[in-house]
């Protein structure tokens, strides 16, 4: 019996069956260790060769037996990591992926997009101008008594006093923004955030959103107005939509109103919602006021000019009878999601 031949391969079955892996690579450098052609098993097979013939036998049934047994331990250490399945070989890249959850658009983005694409139609470039405003531009320049209401703590988020810097409380600041540096012709849609002093409510938010439009030019006439305002609400609310002006009042402009459209949801028979009047007031507007243009440094005498503003959380109000105006900044996406589709 070839004692050393025997010796060395019961000492490499202790080795092997000792031996652990922790990770699909250790299993493999063990198989390369062991069983590949350079390896342990393949080294005792070409010193099997020098085994006098007698013997060939014993050590020959003895070499098989450890290559089986370094097999199946090499093969049990991979099964075992791999029902672990922690590792990439193991990816079952053909297995369906999770559907994606695509975000939804914000219901005031929405009509924002709309408000604006309609008022594109009709010639109008977006102009934007700064939240944070001083008095001039949201209450002087636009024609404010020293004394209105709006111009009360109570009304108006200050951040100072004396000079007056506050929180826009309309869009109409961007008017003043745009007169004072453009000349006219002026023809513009200026969306954006406005903030009042209210306390929150279903009804009232301490911000909101308005787009302002305004309209200057030589000759610029209440019939312009008119037809501007026809047009935009039955783009907005469709073809049969009605509308009705009723006379206001507004410091910026001289005469004044308010727009009321035929009740969208009982198409003007009377409902709950218009109040079992068939009418929806949804924005105020009027002629610009001469002392306006004047305090911008436009002649009255040459130009005249319209001017509107819209809340849009109204109009999406009436769009998709949203009850609560707190849903619009809670951010809950089950009522965000259900505007996906929407257009
Ligand atoms: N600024 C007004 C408000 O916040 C809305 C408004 C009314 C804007 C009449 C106008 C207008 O341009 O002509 O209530």
């Amino acid at each position: 019996m070839n004692v050393l031949m025997i010796e060395r391969i019961n000492a490499l079955r202790a080795e092997i069956a000792a031996a652990t892996a922790a990770s699909l690579d250790e299993v493999e450098a063990l198989r390369i260790k062991y069983l590949s052609k350079k390896g342990a098993v393949s080294a005792l097979m070409n010193d099997f060769r020098a085994v006098p013939a007698e013997e060939k036998r014993a050590v020959g049934q003895a070499i098989n037996e450890l290559k089986a047994f370094a097999t199946e331990h090499i093969n049990t250490l991979r099964d075992n990591l791999s029902s672990g399945g922690n590792d990439a070989d193991l990816l079952d890249l053909t297995r369906t992926p999770a559907p994606l959850r695509l975000g939804s658009r914000h219901p005031l983005s929405l009509v924002r997009e709309q408000i604006i694409d309609i008022f594109r139609r009709l010639g109008f470039t977006i102009a934007e101008g700064p939240e944070v405003e001083d008095d001039w531009h949201v209450f002087e320049s636009l024609n404010f008594a020293p004394d209105h209401p709006a111009r009360d703590m109570q009304d108006t988020f200050f951040i100072s006093r004396e000079p007056d810097v506050l929180l826009r409380t309309h869009t109409s600041s961007v008017q003043t923004r745009v007169m004072t540096s453009q000349k006219p012709p002026i023809r513009i849609i200026c969306p954006g955030r406005v903030y009042r002093n209210e306390a929150i409510s279903a009804r009232a938010h301490c911000f909101f959103h308005q787009v302002e439009a305004l309209y200057i030019d030589k000759n610029v006439t209440f019939a312009d107005l008119r037809q501007t305002l026809l047009y935009f609400a039955r783009e907005m609310f469709g073809r049969e939509t009605q509308i009705r002006l009723r006379p206001s009042y507004f410091p910026f402009t001289e005469p004044s109103a308010e727009m009321d459209i035929s009740c969208n949801l009982c198409g003007g028979k009377g409902c709950s919602f218009c109040k079992h009047t068939g009418w929806v007031e949804i924005l105020g507007c009027g002629m610009v006021d001469p002392a306006v243009l004047e305090a911008c440094g436009i002649d009255p005498k040459e130009y005249s000019g319209f001017a509107l503003g819209m809340g849009i959380e109204r109009i999406t109000n009436l769009k998709y009878q949203v009850k609560d105006l707190r849903m619009f900044s809670e951010n809950d996406t089950r009522f965000l999601e259900q505007f996906t589709a929407a257009h």
